[in-house]
């Protein structure tokens, strides 16, 4: 005969399983809310009586119900029916539980565990069995869980807390067990160990701490938008960078943004949601205040909740590219000095220095004639000078041409290119072939001046670097702009120097940097194409269009 709801328990009764125990704690676990506890005791008792009632079958002879009668009964507590099985199956099932498990009753005596119970409190069943729970517990923990118990008895309400004891974190549930009177007489408590589901969140509550503290005193701007271009998050700085509130910025939606659309931003968003690749541009606009404002942006597409957003980081870099545009006047300023001077020092190498030294040698050839039968001693000093002087005339007149061809100002790009060329190929030992048309044309001075700076810092490197014995150059014009593409056959230039050069780095000198600067400057544009077989730099200047 099973015992039902004993109030005097012997030890036996509650060895480790208690039958009835555990058909309450079961019914009590699984009843979701304590409102049906009342009906997991109703359930209890029915499921006592019909187990009775097969006891008593069993006894006076009647046949047995068939396993499938047993199977389909569809009664509840059907598995009652083979009692020692099921007290079996039951201390089974809860000494699997990793959670512990007791039936304690209202002032805390312990009536029934499992064996998770046991271990956790490092205790065998009989030694607990019939104790005060409390009496196990550290006393800071004890008093805290004996208020909670006595709360539950009291007030009749299941509880549920986290608690901490000797650095492993539980989780208890506590569920009354009401008598017919519905007084609270036994407590079902279920605690589960969250050690690591409380490190776990103790890790996620850091990292986002971290990521908020990041969010907040980031100088960049970060806004996240759905696809559909709503605005979802702002901190503080995207307000600041453009002025606005986060407020104002989470009322955004960039697909009706005006500024988006003007700016290039709308199509930069577009690409990066159909690509789903991050995409990043240099934007030039203004604040809402009007002021000038330079934002690096990056946006970077990315799902959240199974839907498309948008991420965008905006870097302002407003006084970057102004001292860039401070650092662009100054070299501008630099070169045309620099132009000037050379023109300059040219023009008095030329109309000066390589006239006097003209008069110079014409004066020696008048002391030749007048040395002539005289000592041989100074004819040779005389001619010895005379050699020298004419040395330095050909050196001066080489230079003035380097630092500035009278014939570019006198004659124009192609005449002025010619003679250079010839120079250059005696110095150098390149090979250059020059194609250019017979009706090119004068072009504007500072177009001529920067296409043949360009040429000759062209030749150079080809001399200097390319180990190239040949170079071809082209020279043709359009109705509005003018293209100069100097080629070689040499080992190319390097990926580095041409990254470099391309992000507006000088490389290791600064030749390509200032021709590309020259270029620039004339509102044209200069491409290098360079590999093993050699390099092709191709200048392009818009000219004003003939009529
Ligand atoms: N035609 C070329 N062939 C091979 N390498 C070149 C060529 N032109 C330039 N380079 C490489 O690019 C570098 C940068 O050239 P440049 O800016 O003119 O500076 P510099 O001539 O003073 O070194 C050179 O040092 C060289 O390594
Ligand atoms: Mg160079």
């Amino acid at each position: 005969m099973v015992t039902i709801l004993s109030r005097t328990p012997r030890l036996s009764d509650f060895a480790f399983v208690h039958t009835a125990a555990y058909v309450e704690v079961e019914d009590v676990f699984r009843s979701e809310s304590f409102g049906r506890t009342h009906d997991a005791e109703t359930k209890m008792r029915r499921a006592n009586r019909e187990l009775e009632q097969v006891e008593e079958t069993r006894t006076t002879g009647r046949p047995k119900p068939s396993a499938n009668f047993k199977r389909s009964s569809g009664r509840a507590g059907g598995w009652l029916e083979e009692p020692r099985e099921s007290r079996e199956t039951v201390r089974a099932i809860l000494n699997a539980a990793t959670e512990s498990m007791l039936l304690l009753d209202a002032s805390g005596t312990v009536l029934a565990l499992n064996q998770t119970t046991a271990k956790r409190l490092g205790k065998s069943a009989d030694e607990l069995i019939g104790r005060y729970i409390f009496d196990f517990l550290p006393p800071s923990v004890a008093a805290a869980r004996r208020a909670r118990l006595d709360e539950v008895v009291r007030s009749g309400q299941p509880a549920q807390f986290e608690d901490e004891r000797q650095g492993m974190f539980f989780e208890h549930k506590l569920l009354p067990v009401f008598d017919e009177r519905g007084k609270v007489v036994r407590v079902a408590v279920c605690g589960q160990e969250i050690t690591e589901r409380k490190h776990t969140q103790q890790r996620q509550a850091e990292a986002l701490e971290l990521n908020r503290a990041i969010l907040a005193t980031s100088t960049v701007g970060i806004m996240a938008y759905r696809a559909t271009g709503q605005c979802v998050f702002a901190n503080e700085a995207a307000g600041l960078i453009v002025g606005a509130s986060v407020e104002q910025l989470l009322q955004q939606n960039f697909r009706q943004n005006p500024d988006w659309r003007e700016h290039g931003l709308l199509q930069m968003a577009e690409e990066a949601l159909r690509t789903r690749k991050m995409r990043r541009g240099e934007i030039h606009g203004a604040t809402t205040f009007g002021k000038e404002l330079w934002l690096d942006c990056q946006m970077v597409p990315f799902v959240s909740g199974g839907e498309l957003h948008l991420l965008v980081l905006n870097c302002e870099i407003t006084n970057q590219k102004r001292a860039e545009e401070v650092l662009r006047g100054f070299s501008r300023r630099l070169r045309r000095a620099q132009d000037e001077e050379r023109r300059h020092l040219a023009r008095g190498l030329h109309d000066s220095t390589a006239q006097k030294l003209a008069a110079v040698n014409m004066n020696l050839g008048r002391l030749k004639h007048l040395v002539a039968g005289t000592d041989p001693a100074v004819r040779n000093l005389v001619g010895d000078i005379a050699a020298l002087v004419e040395d330095c005339s050909k050196e001066v007149r080489t230079l003035s041409y380097l630092l500035h061809p009278p014939l570019l100002d006198q004659l124009g790009l192609p005449a002025a290119c010619r003679s250079y060329l010839e120079g250059f190929s005696k110095r150098s030992g390149v090979r250059v072939r020059l194609d250019v048309p017979d009706d090119l044309g004068r072009l504007p001075a500072s177009a001529e001046l920067a296409l043949f700076r360009v040429l000759q810092e062209a030749l150079a490197n080809i001399q200097r670097h390319s180990g190239s014995k040949t170079a071809s150059i082209r020279l043709t014009r359009a109705a509005n702009r003018v293209v100069l593409k100097v080629s070689d056959r040499g080992r190319g230039i390097s990926a580095a120097v041409l990254r470099d050069v391309a992000q507006g780095f000088g490389g290791p000198g600064l030749g390509l940097l200032s021709m590309r600067e020259r270029v620039d400057q004339l509102g044209g544009r200069l491409e290098i194409e360079s590999g093993t077989k050699g390099t092709t730099l191709v200048a392009t200047l818009p000219l004003p269009v003939r009529h």
